[in-house]
C-alpha cells in the first residue's frame, strides 16, 4: 500500500493533510473489501447516467471498460492501494482515471460517496446471505441425520442441569434444528430490508441531475429504494438487524457448544468429538480438548460486541451522514467471518460426532428419571395429582436411601407408598416406557422424532 499519491478530493483545503491523520482517517485497510460491489455500483450508475444521456454511450462503454480492468488487477493482486486515496471508492475512482483519462472524471457525476458506501455494504450484505444460508442448510442436515440414527437413543432430559425424564436424543437434536429454524427465518426477514436502493441520494439531499433510480435497483437487483434521501446515506439499522439476528444464532450455538463440552467429560462421556475437531495439551498426555466448540462458545462474546458496537455507533447520530459511519464495515465483516466460520465447523463436527448410547442409558438410569411417568400413573389410576407427587416424592426418597432406581424396588415395596399399585406399573417405570408414552406433537417419542425429520426434511426441500 503507498501512502502519497495526489488526492482527488482536496481542492478546497490549502494544507496538506498531516500525515498520521491521512493513515487514521482512512479505511482503505478494511474497505477494499467491497472493491466487487464498488464496481458493480459504477458500472450500474455509469449505465444509468447513459440512459438519461448524462454521459454518452461512448463514455460509459469507456468507464465501464476502464473498470473492467480495475477489477482484474484487483483480482489478480497488482492492484496498488494508497492510503491517501483514503477508501475503496477513491482509490478506484483514481486509477479509472489514471487509466482513461478525462472521461473518467465524469462518473461521480450525481453521486456521492456517501449513497455510494450505503449501496456497496448494501451490496455486500446482499452477497453474504445465501452463503450464510447454506451453511445454516448444512448444520440442519446433520443435526438431521444424527437425529434420524439416534432416534430411539435414550438420555436423561434435565432442568437445572439435574436429571428430570428421560427424552431421546434424536429428540434432543431436533430441539437445535427448530433454534436454527428461527435463526434462519430471522435472516430472511432481515435480507428484505437489505435490498433497497440509497445510490441516488447523493450526498444527503438527491442530486440536481434526472437520474432514474429505478433502472440503477434494476441493473443492480434491489427489490426496493430507499425512499428518503437522508435517511439513506445514514441509516445502518439493517447492519444493526443483520447483527442482531447473527448474535441470536452465536447465543444458540454456544448454548449448543456447553451441552457437547459437557457431554463430551469424562464425567459424562455421552459423546466423542472427533480427533480432527478436538486438540491435546502440551503437558497432560491424557487431554483431548473440545477446543471447537470452546471457540465457537467464546466467538460469541465477539459477536455480541460487535453489536454493540454497532448500536453504539449508530446512537445519538444526527442526520445524516457522518464519519462515524465508516466504522460500521470491521464489525459488520467480523460478523461475517465469524459466523460463516463457526457454522461450517459445526455443521462438519455434527457430521461426524460419534455418540455413546449405552453410558446415556446408564446416567438416565441412575437419577430417577421415571418419577413423573409414575406420578401420571397414579393419576390415572384415580390419585389426585399432588397427592401423587407426594407418594413418589416418598418412593425416591426410599429408593435413594437403599441405593435402588424405582423400576428395582420390588412391587411390595412400592405399594407400601400406595394401594394404587398394581404391576403394570413397571411398564411405566421403564425409559423406554416413558418415553414412547409421550406420544404426541412436540413430545419425545421416538415415533414422534421421527415425524419431526420427517416434516422437516420435506420443509427443506421445499
Ligand atoms: N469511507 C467512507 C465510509 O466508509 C466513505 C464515505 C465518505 N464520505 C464522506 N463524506 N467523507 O463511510
Amino acid at each position: 500500500m503507498t501512502v502519497s499519491n495526489k488526492k482527488l478530493s482536496s481542492a478546497r483545503l490549502t494544507q496538506p493533510t498531516n500525515s498520521f491523520v491521512e493513515e487514521f482517517t482512512a479505511s482503505v485497510q478494511f474497505d477494499q473489501r467491497l472493491y466487487q460491489q464498488d464496481i458493480a455500483g459504477s458500472i450500474a450508475h455509469a449505465t444509468m447516467l447513459a440512459s438519461v444521456d448524462i454521459l454518452t454511450n461512448e463514455e460509459r462503454d469507456q468507464i465501464i471498460a476502464g473498470l473492467s480492468t480495475i477489477f482484474d488487477e484487483i483480482t489478480g493482486g497488482h492492484f496498488e492501494w494508497s492510503i491517501a486515496q483514503e477508501d475503496v471508492h477513491m482509490n478506484i475512482e483514481a486509477r479509472l482515471i489514471s487509466l482513461i483519462g478525462e472521461v473518467g472524471k465524469k462518473l461521480h457525476t450525481g453521486r456521492s460517496r456517501n449513497d455510494q458506501v450505503a449501496t456497496d455494504i448494501r451490496l455486500y450484505l446482499r452477497d453474504m446471505i445465501t452463503p450464510i444460508e447454506n451453511q445454516i442448510d448444512r448444520l440442519r442436515h446433520a443435526l438431521l441425520d444424527v437425529a434420524e440414527r439416534e432416534a430411539d437413543t435414550i438420555l436423561p432430559g434435565f432442568t437445572h442441569l439435574q436429571t428430570a425424564q428421560p427424552v431421546t436424543f434424536g429428540h434432543h437434536m431436533m430441539a437445535w434444528y427448530e433454534m436454527l429454524c428461527r435463526d434462519i427465518e430471522r435472516l430472511s426477514d432481515c435480507a428484505k430490508r437489505v435490498d433497497s436502493l440509497p445510490l441516488g441520494a447523493a450526498a444527503l439531499a438527491g442530486t440536481t441531475f434526472p437520474i432514474d433510480r429505478e433502472l440503477t435497483a434494476k441493473l443492480l437487483g434491489f427489490e426496493r429504494i430507499c425512499q428518503n434521501s437522508l435517511d439513506a446515506v445514514s441509516d445502518r439499522d439493517f447492519a444493526i438487524e443483520f447483527n442482531s439476528f447473527a448474535a441470536i444464532l452465536m447465543m444458540h450455538l454456544s448454548r449448543f457448544s456447553e451441552e457437547l463440552i459437557i457431554w463430551s467429560s469424562a464425567q459424562f462421556d455421552f459423546v466423542d468429538l472427533s480427533d480432527a475437531f478436538c486438540t491435546g495439551s502440551s503437558i497432560m498426555p491424557q487431554k483431548k480438548n473440545p477446543d471447537v466448540p470452546e471457540l465457537v462458545r467464546g466467538k460469541t462474546g465477539r459477536v455480541y460486541g460487535n453489536l454493540f458496537n454497532l448500536l453504539t455507533l449508530m446512537k445519538s447520530q444526527p442526520l445524516a451522514y457522518n464519519k462515524d459511519n465508516q466504522e460500521d464495515k470491521e464489525p459488520l465483516f467480523d460478523t461475517i467471518d465469524t459466523l460463516l466460520g463457526s457454522l461450517r465447523v459445526y455443521a462438519d463436527m455434527i457430521a461426524v460426532m460419534k455418540v455413546k448410547p449405552n453410558n446415556m442409558r446408564q446416567a438416565a438410569l441412575r437419577g430417577y428419571s421415571t418419577a413423573t411417568d409414575l406420578a401420571d400413573y397414579l393419576v390415572r389410576k384415580g390419585v389426585a395429582f399432588r397427592d401423587a407427587h407426594e407418594v413418589v416424592g416418598l418412593s425416591v426418597a426410599y429408593g435413594i436411601k437403599h441405593q435402588k432406581d424405582l423400576s428395582e424396588l420390588t412391587l411390595k415395596e412400592l405399594q407400601s407408598f400406595s394401594s394404587h399399585i398394581s404391576d403394570d406399573v413397571f411398564q411405566v417405570l421403564t425409559l423406554e416406557g416413558s418415553v414412547a408414552a409421550r406420544e404426541h406433537l412436540g413430545g419425545t417419542a421416538p415415533k414422534q422424532v421421527r415425524a419431526a425429520i420427517a416434516k422437516a426434511r420435506k420443509s427443506l426441500k421445499a
